[in-house]
């Protein structure tokens, strides 16, 4: 019994940590400087965020009120909690800088059981992340080909709950007397959906394709290398940022002020639920700390890609915020249906008739919206690399392409698991469940911060936390806080994840852990 308890708290040793990722064939290509760090942060935070849950943050929905104008202090209050965080992803990186984030810290701090429970955790904030940017990216990608007159066949392009949902929905409105015409496009559209699918065994065939697309198209960049992979994003984030400013410029000159009142019609709980959903809008600078085994000197670079990407995405959404609900008056929010708060900016510029402003704006949106999703997938097959090296999943998952040098494997597991849940679930539970997962990891890491400060005060640290151990602890509390925000059901969900993820654990990793067998 005390056996057991051992393996299940047994700490992976800093300096192991350390040597177990040395072994040249087993290393990743380091190629990456602060500069690439910083683009690659910017280049995974600023996407599906901004431009597709801003809408309903500052309006609200069914569960939860709407920040309106105070929407600019949700994105400083997300700001500041992530800040915290941030800081302990700093020095947790520069002091562990290897492949593996979160993971590979806990395994340090925490033991092994916690280091398992944060991996598996990780992969709803990295790959049901990827699932909802490529949702969201999507829903822009369609707009913009029924812009140029293309359309893609109806069925192919929503989920099965929206479809059925949206299909039953119009079908009453429809034997009640309501024309077709005066159906709202999304109504129509799930209509068009189930009406022209493909049937089998009776059940419509409704699915997604662009967005299993898109994903399966980033998945062979990433196999083929981290430095085409850099390049191309530094191209993207070029595009979205000048697209932003685009959105702030423009949309400058039409705000309104008079629509800034009142600041917070739904008081301090609106502000701290649209909060909670501005917070997917800065996930992604953790990711950067996940590159770290290739970078080429990541003691340095790590923190400074982290805290300068966060710090630049906070000042562009302060201002994004400001804009767009100085555009749209609260009550016209409040009013518009799902898709259009879905697609938050173009929908502020179309609102002061500036259609072709929108549309510059979705063309943006699709390039900001790949570059996330490259990261996020990216990140997401390094964890499991770092897992499947630590014996925590199976050794295949730990091979690395003899020419790309690539985790080519997970890569392309990562991939499909990820293509066929973009085909077939809805965007706004995917986001939730992707913030609280996210969160709790963030939770996790200022914990480890405070912790490895007393077990290793002498091992070296480039970075180290002001103030610890109170910044770490506002990180915590910062966390906590943003949790408490989201709907019940969210909880429920994430609750079975986790107990999903510790019978794998008690099945399979436990017995074939490498800190147990060596
Ligand atoms: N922060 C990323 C986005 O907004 C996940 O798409």
């Amino acid at each position: 019994m005390v056996n057991f308890s051992q393996k299940l708290f047994k700490i992976k040793d800093l300096s192991r940590i350390l040597a177990d990722s040395a072994p040249s064939e087993k290393r990743l290509k380091k190629v990456l400087g602060a500069g690439d760090l910083v683009l690659m942060g910017i280049g995974v935070i600023v996407g599906a965020g901004i431009f597709a849950t801003v809408g309903t943050a500052a309006a609200g929905d069914a569960l939860r009120p709407g920040a309106g104008p105070a929407l600019i202090l949700s994105f400083a209050i997300t700001a500041v909690a992530c800040a915290f965080a941030a800081l302990c992803y700093a020095e947790m990186a520069s002091l562990v800088p290897i492949s593996g984030s979160a993971y590979t810290y806990s395994y340090a701090t925490f033991g092994e059981l916690v280091a398992w429970i944060i991996g598996w955790d990780l992969i709803l904030e990295y790959g049901v992340g990827s699932v909802a940017v490529s949702l969201s990216w999507s829903g822009y990608f369609q707009s913009f080909l029924r812009s140029l007159g293309i359309d893609f066949p109806a069925w192919a392009t929503i989920d099965f709950r929206s479809a059925i949902q949206g299909f039953e929905k119009a079908a009453t409105l429809l034997s009640s007397g309501t024309p077709y015409d005066k159906l709202t496009p999304a109504l129509q559209h799930a209509w068009n959906a189930v009406h022209g699918a493909p049937h089998i065994l009776g059940f419509p065939v409704v699915c997604n394709l662009p967005a299993s697309l898109v994903v399966l198209i980033l998945t062979a960049i990433l196999v083929r290398g981290i430095r085409e992979s850099s390049t191309f994003n530094i191209v993207i984030v070029i595009i979205k940022l000048l697209v932003l400013a685009f959105f702030i410029g423009v949309g400058a000159f039409h705000v309104k002020p008079q629509n800034w009142t009142p600041f917070a019609p739904n008081g301090f709980a609106g502000i701290k639920a649209g909060a909670a959903i501005a917070f997917f809008a800065y996930i992604g600078f953790d990711v950067v700390s996940t590159a770290a085994e290739e970078t080429r000197n990541p003691k340095r670079d790590v923190p400074i890609g982290i805290l300068g990407s966060l710090a630049a995405c906070a000042l562009i959404y302060m201002s994004v915020a400001a804009v767009f609900t100085g555009l749209v008056p609260f009550a016209a929010l409040k009013s518009a249906v799902l898709n259009e708060k879905a697609g938050s900016l173009a929908f502020a510029m179309n609102y002061v008739n500036l259609g072709w402003a929108a549309g510059i704006i979705a063309m943006g949106s699709i390039a900001a919206q790949l570059a996330v999703l490259l990261i996020l997938q990216m990140g997401q097959s390094r964890i499991l690399f770092s897992m499947a090296r630590d014996g925590l999943l199976p050794p295949a998952l730990a091979r690395v392409h003899p020419r790309y040098k690539t985790p080519h494997v997970t890569t392309i597991l990562v991939g499909l698991i990820v293509a066929f849940f973009a085909a077939f679930t809805n965007i706004e539970e995917m986001v939730d469940l992707t913030n609280v997962g996210t969160l709790f990891a963030f939770t996790l890491v200022c914990l480890g911060v405070i912790i490895l400060r007393v077990k290793e005060p002498n091992r070296h640290r480039s970075f180290s936390v002001p103030f610890s151990p109170v910044t770490p602890l506002l990180g915590v509390a910062g966390c906590v806080f943003l949790m408490t925000a989201l709907p019940g059901v969210t909880w429920l969900r994430f609750v079975l994840w986790l107990v999903t993820g510790l019978v794998i654990y008690f099945l399979y990793s436990i017995h074939n852990s490498l800190l147990h067998k060596k």
